[in-house]
């Protein structure tokens, strides 16, 4: 089997958002409805332009796909635009600062259209289709993600509001999906703010998932290193400027008995596997991840988006055709995106969990990659005899 890859293509008034998903296992059941809800909950959010109205995300499967389950074979994901434009849409010629506009214009020797038309967000909507199909996969072994937004432009709950896992399942009742209601309504009134002023807000979500099995990622290699990888992808993800894994820059500034997470090891009962026993962490300050592998505690990233790059009050740029300075083009825009963005995060963040996934438990099937999943949980939930961890204190007798 091929190591699970994702590619998009498509630009943001083209024919559509295109993703190309290699090396899923066969016969994975790719409930569309799921992919369609999951393209839904993108469009959403307080603070959104007009583009959403006009967008009706849903996914077709191009490739890949017979009688609703995946064939082994490459799959090809398309959401077609409805807001069709790329041969008739107005050139720029006033790259708008925080945009792709002028660094891409002078390295492509392009016009600006040609280059926001790729660089622009529309393309996550591809990276929801294969995200929520990659989630799809991880369902099948438990996991679970979700989200909610931390803080928004200058709004913040207090730090000892921290909404439980079964409260995340509310997240989207907010259109801000935050779960703190007195700093929801602040949020709200803070997107109004900036839309009266013509300008735009950003902030900081958690994505938070259940379910991980110790073990995915790897310490030997630097691109092999689970939370780097995670990093890369939050990263990539279009105004997306920080990434913080379980305490993340908290941390720097507390003690190493404040940050690390004591272990715990509970016996299992004879005979059949034991769901309560294994290794447990008290705390989760490495939110799951230790040398880039998966710890078994929920993996928990924050990733901070700055405030959207289009200004309707715009700050001053300059004319191409002239040099002169003036001020930057503007385009339909977002006034706040974070919501959305959120949506994004989850979904790509199961791609990366997939590809994790498919290296620990890869087979050509689901089948074989749940054999190797249980097996492998077999196993890990061992009694301590055996060596595997002799020479240190949990040597100690009962
Ligand atoms: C869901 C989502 C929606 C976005 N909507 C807009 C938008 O309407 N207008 C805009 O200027 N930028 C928007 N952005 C951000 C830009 O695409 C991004 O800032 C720009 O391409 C430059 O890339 P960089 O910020 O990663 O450097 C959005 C981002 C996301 C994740």
């Amino acid at each position: 089997m091929a190591h699970l890859t994702f590619h998009s293509a498509g630009e943001s008034h083209g024919r559509g958002c295109f993703a190309f998903l290699e090396g899923l296992p066969y016969g994975l059941p790719v409930d569309h409805p799921f992919l369609d809800a999951q393209l839904a909950r993108r469009q959403m959010g307080y603070g959104r332009g007009g583009r959403m109205k006009i967008e009706k995300d849903k996914v077709e499967f191009l490739s890949g796909v017979r009688h609703g389950k995946t064939m082994g074979a490459p799959v090809l994901l398309a959401v077609f635009n409805k807001d069709l434009r790329l041969e008739t849409a107005p050139e720029l010629f006033c790259p708008r600062p925080g945009h792709a506009d002028l660094a891409g214009h002078l390295k492509f020797d392009a016009p600006i259209r040609d280059v926001l038309e790729r660089a622009s967000a529309r393309e996550t909507a591809a990276r929801v289709a294969a995200g929520a199909l990659c989630r799809v996969l991880l369902r099948e072994f438990g996991v679970e993600i979700r989200s909610h937004v931390v803080a928004l432009g200058p709004v913040e709950p207090p730090e000892s509001f921290r909404p439980g896992w079964d409260d995340l399942a509310r997240a989207d009742e907010s259109e801000v999906r935050c779960l703190h209601a007195p700093s929801e309504k602040k949020m709200k009134a803070a997107i109004d703010k900036a839309k009266q002023e013509g300008d735009t807000l950003g902030g900081v979500y958690e994505l938070v998932v259940q379910g991980l099995p110790i073990g995915l990622g790897d310490h030997t290699q630097w691109d092999r290193k689970l939370d780097g990888r995670i990093a890369q992808a939050m990263m990539s993800i279009q105004a997306m400027k920080g990434v913080e894994i379980g305490m993340g820059f908290r941390a720097a500034r507390k003690s190493g008995r404040e940050v690390h997470d004591a272990i715990e090891y509970a016996r299992p009962g004879a005979g059949a596997r034991d769901p309560a026993a294994g290794f447990r962490r008290p705390t989760n300050g490495a939110g799951g991840l230790e040398g880039g592998i998966t710890n078994g505690a929920p993996l928990i990233v924050r990733v901070a988006m700055k405030p959207i790059s289009t200004l309707m009050k715009p700050l001053m740029s300059v004319d191409l055709n002239t040099g002169e300075a003036y001020k930057a083009s503007i385009e339909r825009s977002d006034f706040c995106a974070l919501p959305a963005a959120s949506v994004v995060g989850e979904n790509f963040l199961a791609f990366v969990l997939a590809q994790a996934f498919c290296e620990k438990f890869g087979g050509d099937s689901l089948d074989e990659m749940k054999r190797n999943h249980d097996a492998y949980l077999a196993y890990s939930n061992l009694p301590l005899a055996g060596g595997k961890t002799k020479g240190g204190a949990s040597d100690a007798p009962e």
